[in-house]
């Protein structure tokens, strides 16, 4: 290998290792974006009432997360529900799952009770915001 051809493979070299930690610095970036559950800035109740379909649907004993109404409505006991607004209070995600009555933010790993409301695991420090819901012609109402 030539000087110049050494050279020129150091200065290529170079380059790729700062695009490598531009990326590095980018995907950091998005990880920490309150983007990632799409809901920043966009109310955590809904402004009128939102019909969310058969309130069989939810199951007597538990909940069901309706992401895209950004709502979680809890079953305690038959004919009884209570909703909750599905976005976190720590930056804004909107809840993912479910899992044993604790509904899980996807962008920090806040947890909370979907039967009260209350945070189980931080980062996030207030609860859920509570939602009317009711029940009508066997259809849920929410909002
Ligand atoms: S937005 Fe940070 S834990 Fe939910």
């Amino acid at each position: 290998m030539s000087a110049s051809q050494s050279a020129a493979r150091r200065t290529v070299l170079k380059g790729a290792a700062a695009l490598a930690g531009a990326a590095g610095a980018g995907l950091t970036l998005a990880a920490c974006s309150t983007e990632a559950g799409g809901a920043a800035g966009s109310p955590a109740v809904p402004g009128g009432p939102v019909e969310l379909g058969a309130a069989t649907d939810v199951p007597v004993g538990g909940a069901k997360l309706y992401r895209e109404q950004k709502l979680v409505v809890s079953c305690p006991a038959e004919g009884r529900y209570k909703a909750f607004s599905a976005q976190c209070t720590h930056a804004g995600c909107i809840l993912d799952k479910i899992e044993e009555g604790q509904g899980n933010c996807p962008c920090h790993g806040s947890r909370f009770d979907v039967a009260t409301g209350k945070v189980l695991r931080g980062p996030a420090a207030d609860p859920l915001a509570a939602v009317p819901v009711k029940a009508e012609g066997g259809k849920l109402i929410a909002g």
